[in-house]
């Protein structure tokens, strides 16, 4: 079915398109560009009508599938222009991979990822002109599928529809590249192995909100997550993966099924070890964390993903304490990891890994 997979183009009239937003002021995910991708699947004709369209609302019964029960699954991905003009792209195949294990785990079909990926690059050159040029904003690509058929029996759908849409952004937290508050939850948990935490599905984001506007009342921009059994081990951090730099060891949670594999984790662990760091994946208590901020080893943390990029943690917060990690302020490894990557992914600095297309 894939062999006679084409692509259809519907241009924006040109007195449609819309005027793009200030750079200055972009925020994250309100402003869309003029063009999106679209396909459908269905069992007798698998993915077709795929066609590069206008940006547009949907039209999708109430009793759509997702609507109820919840089948469904995003990536999120950003594209850069370089100093060069040109655009790229980082690592978007293993992303649609990752897609497609969130698609195993919630019954939903594969995309084929080097016809999505064409249409990604498709899609950002029509485009190319809502890539932000300024210092620390992106065009943030966000891929979704969802479950479209209208029907009230629990059981996975018979429709899909994937579809990819575009938004220019600025930082993703109100802070920027300064550190966090994070507010560590030993009420609430946000998967435990064996559930859809090591997948992208939007129930797991659903299920995060509670928690996250407890943090927030509590001054704290994100939640630090145990693990789901013991309130024990440390999972994740809001959207993100966590690192924590103790003595001269960079720490960060095994992935064992309920941690969501980051791809920005693991570049970080890739570029932190080209740098001669010695990076552990292992289990670590919220106590050893606690122990080590005390005692003055626990020299930086921070999250790493794809919309917070690599975002420091300058303190914690754990039933009514307050824990300041080394001076509360971004720790040098972050910065220049961040330093690294950001030239990576903008074409400015060789890329060994071969992650940039
Ligand atoms: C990303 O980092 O791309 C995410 O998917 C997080 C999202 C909730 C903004």
């Amino acid at each position: 079915m894939w062999e006679d997979f084409e692509v259809a183009l519907e241009k924006v009239a040109s007195d449609r398109r819309k005027e793009k937003p200030d750079e200055g002021n972009l925020g994250f995910g309100v402003h869309f560009t003029d063009h999106m991708f679209l396909m459908k699947w269905d069992r007798e004709h698998g993915w077709h009508d795929a066609k590069i369209c206008p940006f547009d609302d949907f039209s999708l019964s109430p009793a759509a599938m997702v609507l109820h029960y919840g089948q469904a699954i995003f990536e999120g991905m950003k594209a850069y222009r370089g100093e060069d003009g040109q655009i790229y792209l980082f690592r978007p195949a293993e992303n649609f991979e990752r897609m497609n294990n969130s698609a195993l785990r919630m019954c939903m079909p594969r995309i084929p990822v080097e016809k999505v990926v064409k249409s990604l690059k498709a899609l950002l050159y029509l485009d190319r002109e809502w890539i932000p040029k300024s210092e620390g904003s992106t065009l943030y690509i966000r891929p979704a599928m969802i479950g479209a058929e209208a029907a009230l029996g629990l059981r996975p759908a018979g429709e899909y529809w994937f579809y990819i849409i575009m938004s220019p952004v600025g930082a993703y937290y109100k802070e920027g590249c300064n550190p966090t508050k994070i507010y560590v939850s030993d009420e609430h948990v946000r998967a435990v192995k064996g559930g859809v935490g090591n997948v992208k599905t939007a129930g797991n984001y659903a299920a995060s909100l509670f928690t996250a506007r407890l943090a927030e009342k509590a001054g704290c921009t994100q939640v630090l997550w145990l693990d789901g059994c013991e309130h024990k081990y440390v999972e994740e951090v809001g959207t993100s993966n966590i690192f924590f730099k103790i003595d001269d060891e960079l720490v960060t949670p095994p992935l064992e099924g309920s941690i969501l594999p980051g791809l920005t984790r693991d570049s970080v662990i890739k570029l932190a070890e080209s740098r001669g760091v010695k990076v552990v994946e292992r289990k670590i208590a919220i106590d050893e964390v606690l122990e080590a901020i005390e005692d003055g080893r626990l020299r930086e943390a921070f999250g790493t993903g794809t919309a917070a990029v690599i975002s420091p943690v300058g303190e914690l917060f754990y039933r009514g304490k307050n824990y300041v990690i080394g001076d509360g302020r971004s720790g040098e490894l972050s910065v220049e990891l961040f330093t690294d990557l950001q030239a990576i992914q903008r074409g400015e600095k060789d890329d060994p890994f071969r992650w940039v297309v």
